[in-house]
């Protein structure tokens, strides 16, 4: 293997999304960290300077560690483990590890002794713990580097909080310093990756885009690229990126307005795009109907998604012969999260699966014909690369839309009640609702959410009353985590609290989008009015086929949510002012009868329905 050209820091992902959390902050170091997974080959960790091992939902004490490659012990770089690694360290050291000692929430660490990993640091630190097992022995060679104290009418710490040994390199914390809990817990990795492991902060954007630009060249030769450029930041941020690799005039972009993109959007991209200096190869195509054929008669939200996607390779491989580009590379925005939720690392579940991964995509990708240059960056750090490029902040700053766009957001059905797990939802449910002085009511519909890792297609429950937000908030929280069957709260902000749901039989067909199309674009003005566009990450709007009224009408819900990276959200709370607008503008909408806002946090709601 290459020496690699930056120093570098190897995460194993014991599963859960931590380690992504642990990854991004090594990178806010300006140092390239990667997830590697615990069964990856010896040589896979070959050139790193130093191994982070995460925490995980197994446990440490049964022995469930799945066989990780347990040769990284045998490297001479320095290791340290959080949680499950830390206990993982310690067992392999000959310590020894029991189910028991929970710890959960903040505690404070007590620092024995100075230590470079605590370098700049308080004797006593606040931690962040979420933990069964601990360590209750230390092998040869360790020692204790700090101990937990919780305060006394929680009944006393426990030892062995921090432990390592220099000579060996090994460290381990039973606490999660990933997370902002952790007061200094930014400070800790910084310690061991730059001062232990010694790794120079080299891995700016400038330098990751002149490395793209090398590795972009060096993959599409002299041939062109074709990329399909949805509006969005990524294909926008990979357009400019391509544009300045290899020129412009050996770049074709496609715009698709496959029926399901926002209300006067796609005129909107091609201006955008126009204005960018990308050549004079974009491309436009009206392909709605297209789409919307071949949606017809589709309800499961995989399904659609499926479709959405096939539909999509058929466009751009019709469009390019039409153009007489049909030997071109692909190109395509990916950016990492896309490929870890369709269950891209080996640990992660399905939970949705991406357009840019359906199975013909993947078999473009085999035979090496799909370039993707930011399918190693995350959100924010995609945005940060649009800045170097020069993209005009608003540009960069736009919503993230997903790529089957209203797709997701118009949920379909085939008109039957779906109320099996009613008989174990209701009754937990109606008592935990009058606990907090709401009305309460199951939704004989399914959307798709993520609970423990794992895709969950459960039941959304409608609340109803006026205590606000705050504790809206905690009683969905409660609701989600005590009554089975469920994976989504929402609000209702119509004038009364509904009785009944019906489910009404509803495809996707270009009147319901239209309608949909509306409601977003109310809300997308609300939210611009209000100044409130840049303060939420995002908004969707979904348009659920759910009678109210008894006559057919719709549900419109609302999802604003805050989140930096997509794979974890809270929901944001809007004023009463815009509520009460949206509330007047959206129920006046033929075809709806009810408005609702989603107050799940993820998870176990995903961020869109489907
Ligand atoms: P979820 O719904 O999985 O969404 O919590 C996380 C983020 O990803 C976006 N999203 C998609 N983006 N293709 C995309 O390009 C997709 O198929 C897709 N599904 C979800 C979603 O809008 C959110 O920002």
């Amino acid at each position: 293997m290459p020496q690699p050209v930056h120093d570098q820091i190897a995460v194993v992902d014991f599963g859960g999304q931590y380690a992504h959390l642990i990854a991004t902050k090594v990178r806010r170091l300006r140092v390239l960290a990667e997830i590697r997974q615990p069964e990856d080959p010896i040589e896979m960790f070959a050139g790193y300077k130093g191994i982070i091992l995460s925490g995980s939902p197994s446990f440490s004490s049964f022995g469930e560690d799945s066989g990780y490659t347990k040769a990284i012990y045998d490297l001479d770089i320095p290791i340290l483990g959080f949680c499950f690694g830390h206990q993982e360290i310690a067992k392999h050291y000959g310590g020894q590890v029991v189910h028991g000692g929970r710890e959960w929430g903040r505690a404070s660490l007590h620092i024995v002794h100075d230590h470079p990993l605590f370098k700049g640091l308080a004797p006593v630190e606040p931690v962040f713990m979420s933990h069964y097992d601990s360590v209750v022995s230390l092998g040869e060679g360790f020692e204790e580097l700090g101990y937990t104290a919780l305060g006394e009418s929680e009944g006393g710490g426990h030892r062995y909080a921090a432990i390592g040994s220099d000579r060996l390199r090994r460290y381990g914390f039973q606490f999660h310093p990933e997370v902002d809990d952790t007061v200094h817990g930014h400070e800790m990795i910084a310690n061991f990756v730059l001062n232990i492991c010694g790794c120079a902060p080299s891995w700016t954007m400038e330098r990751y885009l002149e490395e793209q630009v090398e590795r972009v060249r060096a993959q599409v030769g002299d041939q062109s690229v074709f990329l399909l450029a949805s509006g969005g930041v990524d294909s926008t941020v990979a357009a400019k990126l391509f544009a300045l690799a290899i020129g412009p005039d050996r770049l074709h972009l496609l715009h698709v307005d496959n029926g399901l993109m926002r209300k006067g959007e796609s005129r909107a991209v091609v201006e955008t795009l126009q204005s960018l200096g990308l050549g004079a190869h974009i491309h436009f195509v009206d392909a709605s109907e297209t789409f919307l054929a071949a949606l017809a008669g589709a309800i499961e939200p995989e399904r659609k998604r499926q479709i959405i996607g096939d539909t999509f390779v058929e466009v751009f491989e019709r469009e390019a012969r039409r153009l007489g580009i049909e030997d071109h590379l692909l190109g395509q925005g990916t950016i990492y999260p896309d490929t870890i939720e369709t269950g891209g690392t080996k640990r992660s579940d399905t939970i949705k699966t991406h357009h840019n991964r359906v199975p013909v995509i993947e078999r473009m990708i085999a035979a090496g014909r799909v370039v993707e240059p930011l399918a190693e960056l995350y959100k924010v750090e995609v945005r940060e690369l649009g800045e170097q490029l020069g993209i005009p902040r608003d540009m960069i700053w736009r919503h993230p839309f997903p790529g089957p766009g209203l797709g997701v957001r118009l949920l379909c059905s085939n008109g039957v009640e779906d109320r099996e797990a009613f008989g174990e939802i209701e009754p937990p449910l109606a008592a935990l609702a009058a606990r907090y002085g709401l009305e309460a009511l199951a939704l004989p519909i399914r959307s798709v959410g993520v609970k423990a890792d794992l895709r969950a297609y459960e039941h959304p429950v409608m609340l109803g009353g006026a205590i606000g937000w705050d504790r809206v908030l905690e009683a969905a929280g409660m609701i989600l985590k005590q009554v089975p069957a469920l994976n989504r709260c929402i609000w209702n902000l119509g004038p009364a609290m509904p009785k009944t749901a019906k489910p009404v039989a509803a495809g996707m067909t270009r009147e319901r989008l239209d309608l949909l199309r509306e409601a977003d674009a109310l809300v997308m003005d609300g939210l611009r009015r209000h100044g409130l566009y840049d303060a939420i990450w995002q908004c969707p709007t979904v348009l659920v086929p759910l009678s109210l009224d008894g006559r057919g009408r719709e549900l419109v819900i609302v999802r604003p949510i805050e989140s930096e990276r997509g794979m974890t959200a809270v929901p944001a709370p809007l004023p009463e002012a815009l509520l009460a607008e949206l509330r007047d503008a959206i129920l006046e909408l033929a075809g709806v009868a009810g408005l609702a806002i989603d107050v799940t946090s993820k998870p176990p709601g995903t961020i869109e329905w489907e």
